[in-house]
């Protein structure tokens, strides 16, 4: 939202002291001393001028309202709606939702809401939206288990992809509607909604309901422990010397390779090997070691994230190998031959 500097904004700012919070991070944890007994936490993101602040906080008396908004002359407008209705369980935040996290703690936010976000049209911008997976987990960071998100956008491409970004952030979809108002006008409208409504654009709207987070691949949670590697899963129709009882299907052979510069490793694993909730480590090979660490180091937040409890690997019972592993938390388990399987878990 693009808005003309308002003249005095400080002034006006400092005449909504009591509403403005200025020290949000100091609140970690601490937001409902402002309203002991309030039933519940509502936190908006990206407020505006505060129509649907002042009107929601008012009509729930009984619950704490924070907003954020990250461009001051539009929220000293919002303080001023508040200021002039006499609200006292509404505080403002003049930050960056990508922040989130260090203003909240977790489990601290019931319910929260994202109205009209700028919908950032061009792909390269996609993680500028306040929809992106990346945003909703850190939301996840701050809301309590069966919390809400509440969506709203007058922006139908945006609404459909957010659909598919919610659940993989763990979000239960429910509530979707791509026609609000068809009945008539439904719930508070926020300033960019009224103008929408009045033009005849429908509004789309969903609820997100914060439940456990989705298993990730093993690819994908080695490229999210690993930002700068890319990860590629391989064929396994040529791997042969498979662990005794291993079926094909539990095998994943992936390539990991420095997106820059050389380096990169291969893995092979079997999940579920030799019990559910196990990941087998079959070979890690790299030709530089710190590749090779890197990539075992990565090797436990992505089970971690694919819902594996536990890491397995067979190997010398001494020497370099076993110090290698056993550096990274792993322990002895049981002799295997001449060697040994060690497990650590996720
Ligand atoms: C299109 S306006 C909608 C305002 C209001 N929610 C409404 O519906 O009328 C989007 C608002 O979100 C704010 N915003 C965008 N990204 C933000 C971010 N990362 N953190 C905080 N506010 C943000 C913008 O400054 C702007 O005021």
């Amino acid at each position: 939202m693009r808005m003309r500097k308002k003249p005095n904004l400080i002034p006006r700012m400092e005449a909504c002291a009591a509403l403005w919070v200025k020290d949000p991070e100091g609140m970690r944890g601490r937001w409902r001393e402002l309203m002991p007994g309030a039933a519940r936490l509502r936190l908006e993101l990206g407020c505006g001028k505060g129509r649907f602040t002042a009107e929601t906080a008012a009509r729930h008396p009984e619950d704490l309202y924070v907003a954020l908004e990250r461009v001051p002359d539009a929220m000293v407008t919002a303080m001023e709606r508040c200021k002039a209705k006499g609200l006292h369980n509404v505080f403002f935040i003049d930050g960056d939702a990508a922040e989130l996290d260090r203003c909240f703690a977790p489990d601290e936010v019931d319910l929260l809401y994202i109205n009209f976000c700028d919908p950032w049209p061009s792909v390269k911008h996609a993680k500028r939206r306040l929809t992106h997976e990346d945003f909703l987990r850190r939301y996840r960071l701050v809301l309590r288990d069966g919390g809400e998100i509440r969506f709203k956008t007058d922006n139908r491409p945006l609404f459909e992809w957010s659909l598919f970004q919610f659940p993989k952030a763990g979000f239960a979809l429910s509530q979707v509607t791509r026609d609000l108002h068809a009945g008539g006008p439904t719930g508070v409208m926020t300033d960019y909604e009224e103008k929408f409504y009045r033009l005849g654009t429908p509004i789309n709207r969903c609820v997100g309901t914060k439940g456990p987070l989705p298993d990730l691949p093993l690819s994908e949670g080695l490229a999210r422990a690993l930002p700068d590697w890319q990860a590629e899963e391989l064929d396994i129709s040529d791997v042969t010397g498979l662990p005794p009882r291993a079926e094909t299907e539990q095998l994943c052979r992936l390539r990991l390779t420095r997106r820059e510069g050389p380096g990169g490793a291969e893995l092979l694993v079997l999940k579920d090997h030799p019990r559910p909730g196990t990941v087998w480590v079959v070979s890690l090979t790299a030709e530089r070691g710190e590749d090779r660490a890197a990539a075992a180091d990565a090797l436990v937040p992505a089970a971690r994230a694919g819902g594996f409890t536990a890491l397995r690997v067979r190997c010398p019972a001494e020497g370099e190998e076993h110090t290698f592993w056993r550096s990274r938390g792993f322990g002895d388990l049981r002799p295997d031959g001449d060697g040994v399987v060690m497990e650590r878990l996720t």
